[in-house]
């Protein structure tokens, strides 16, 4: 994720900004920049690490008391020099650094176009610092009043800090659902987008809210809402030390995580329905696939995202009875599979960069099908080898084991199976309903972590246990999967995922007293069965975890956690969320290194 940082008072701010960025550095990054103010404004910026930008400036040339620095996570436009922040005005007088998205920016950028604006940089950002030159223009030369002005034009999220000559001494900074916090000392006024990034000038901070502007110099900060009326600035003493800083407070960066779900959804959903709900999928539209000819689709992928894979040609073969398969990449690739030019081919990949999944991609392409990545990193190889890609918002995932990235990739799914669908003249049954509740999926996922304290009380049966068996049929089939795949990589319990259905031919052998066996029921056709085979372990003694949306008379068996109200088919993410912290908290139990598991990688790039 990008990150901010600034700051403005009586020391240089070349070295502040720096450090800064340096803390930021674990979000991960892959261009950055500063801008220092004077009666100039003095910008650099470099793709690739902080040294390669460090190694174009000479500190001894920079005694300039206010700038902003930004390290960037590529979202709209390739990772490059130019697409780097800050963006400057035309004449080099408004800079600015953004997090977030500008949902409109399209529209913004035809109009600014259309006024003789011209832009350097593929960004939504670079929008902005036009936005607010015409603004100032056109608001009597009064910035306050020009970012006024300007905010009640963007849709989306953001996060920004805007410099300018006219007023060297100020920073001015705009927060609407990206994170944006604010410190004060002796020595200054200091702004970033994680209090990491502020511990060493102050540890008096303050987060800003939805919907507030903030001017900071060197002595004050003051604070107003978007319609420039005053309101308190309340600094507290902030407690962490860096370390547990970058960690937002949790104690690990799966707990955090997990605990981004809501945003990260929120976010990949963003700018995807017009506002009569229909999907906004262009990507899809311009594939230049000639659809009636379609045969079938493969779903490619490794590790959790072959899990998503399952769930994502389940929705689809359901909705549009087209041949749907999922596949690990890694026996696609040698496997002779049935792919022509009748055959689209999803490639889902956290990362874009898995050697198994670029391979399966090269072979697909051999054989004319038509390509398309699902993954979480703009520029990424994936995206530059298919016709198509579509994002995930995730923001970076730090911790080994996948969590937000799992979530938004069946997010994502949805959206693509719907696009799909529509290709092939299907309809989802209660489609409409069906994208009312995946544009509630945020709250949901929020409500479903409110469960937390549950999950971590039946987390407890499991840290002295050896084995642990899911179940579940049809959608709840990858959940089981990834709930196994998530207790084994980070726990170390050993765990097995089976169809319900499949119980009774091999496994139920291996059930004995307290053996945990996790049971998933949020399928309203099939819970009565996987009912069923739940109380076929709970008959051998099972300590069973139940987790389901369904009406269930649940005094047989203890432990039932009903995950909130949503349609089955979306159902997968909620029950997924409890999984991740039933794992984590087994993990925890058992003292593992949480975030990064004994043998695993984050990316896999070699066979
Ligand atoms: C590794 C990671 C998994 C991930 C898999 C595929 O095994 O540990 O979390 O699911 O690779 O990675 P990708 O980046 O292609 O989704």
């Amino acid at each position: 994720m990008c990150g901010i940082t600034g700051y403005t008072g009586s020391g240089k701010a070349l070295p502040f900004l720096l450090q800064g960025m340096k803390c930021l550095e674990y979000r991960g990054y892959d261009s950055a920049g500063i801008t220092l103010v004077g009666e100039a404004l003095t910008t650099w910026k470099a793709k690739g690490r902080i040294t390669e930008l460090e190694r174009m400036i000479d500190p001894a040339l920079c005694p300039e008391h206010t700038g902003i620095g930004h390290t960037r996570w590529a979202t709209h436009g390739v990772p490059s020099q130019l697409n780097a922040h800050p963006h400057n005005n035309m004449d080099d007088t408004i800079s600015i650094i953004h997090n977030g998205i500008i949902e409109n920016y399209m529209e913004l950028k035809r109009e600014l176009l259309g006024k003789g604006y011209v832009f350097a940089s593929e960004t939504d950002s670079e929008v902005v610092v036009h936005l607010i030159d015409d603004c100032w223009k056109n608001c009597g030369q009064d910035m306050l009043k020009a970012l006024q002005k300007a905010v009640h034009r963007l849709q989306g999220s953001f996060a920004l800090c805007v410099v300018t000559t006219y007023d060297p001494t100020r920073i001015y900074c705009l927060k609407k659902e990206s994170p944006l916090v604010l410190g004060h000392s002796a020595e200054g006024s200091y702004c970033a987008s994680d209090p990491t990034a502020l511990l060493a000038g102050t540890r008096e901070i303050l987060a800003m809210e939805d919907g507030q502007i903030a001017v900071l110099s060197k002595n004050r900060i003051d604070l107003y809402d978007f319609d420039g009326q005053e309101v308190p600035a309340v600094f507290v003493h902030y407690p962490y030390d860096a370390e547990s800083a970058q960690k937002g407070g949790y104690d690990s960066f799966m707990q955090k995580e997990i605990h981004e779900q809501p945003h990260a959804i929120r976010e990949t959903l963003r700018g995807r329905f017009d506002a009569d709900n229909r999907l906004i999928m262009e990507e899809i539209d311009s594939l230049g696939l000639n659809w009636s000819h379609l045969h079938r689709v493969y779903f490619i992928a490794c590790g959790t995202a072959y899990h998503a894979s399952i769930y994502g040609k389940t929705l689809l073969q359901r909705a549009a009875h087209i041949s749907c398969i999922a596949e690990t990449a890694s026996e696609f690739r040698y496997e002779d599979p049935i792919v022509d030019e009748h055959t689209l081919c999803i490639f889902i990949s956290q990362s874009g960069e898995t050697a198994d999944t670029l391979a399966a991609v090269r072979l697909a392409k051999e054989r004319h099908a038509a390509t398309v990545a699902l993954t979480n990193v703009l520029g990424s190889s994936i995206s530059r080898m298919c016709d198509a890609t579509v994002y995930t918002c995730a923001g970076p995932e730090i911790a080994v084991a996948s969590t937000k990235a799992y979530t938004t990739q069946l997010v994502m799914l949805v959206c693509l199976d719907l696009k799909i669908a529509e290709k092939l003249k299907a309809v989802f049954p209660e489609e409409e309903k069906l994208i009312r509740s995946l544009k509630s999926l945020p709250e949901t996922v929020e409500k479903t972590l409110e469960l937390e304290e549950t999950m971590k009380e039946y987390a407890q049966l499991l840290i002295h246990q050896h084995d642990a068996y899911f179940i579940g049929r049809q959608l709840d089939y990858p959940t089981a999967l990834e709930g196994a795949l998530k207790l084994k990589e980070i726990s170390y319990v050993h765990a097995d995922a089976y169809y319900a259905g499949e119980l009774k031919h091999g496994p139920i052998a291996l059930i004995e007293p307290e053996t945990v066996v996790v049971a998933i029921a949020t399928q309203k056709d099939v819970a009565a069965k996987t009912f069923s085979n739940m109380q076929e372990t709970l008959a051998r003694g099972a300590n069973v975890i139940f987790i389901t949306d369904q009406d269930t008379d649940a005094q047989d068996f203890a432990r039932v956690i009903r995950i909130p109200a949503c349609m089955e088919e979306l159902a997968p993410v909620p029950a997924a969320v409890l999984l991740q912290e039933l794992a984590y908290f087994t993990a925890e139990g058992k003292g593992c290194d949480i975030d990064k598991p004994r043998n695993l990688a984050k990316s896999v790039t070699v066979e």
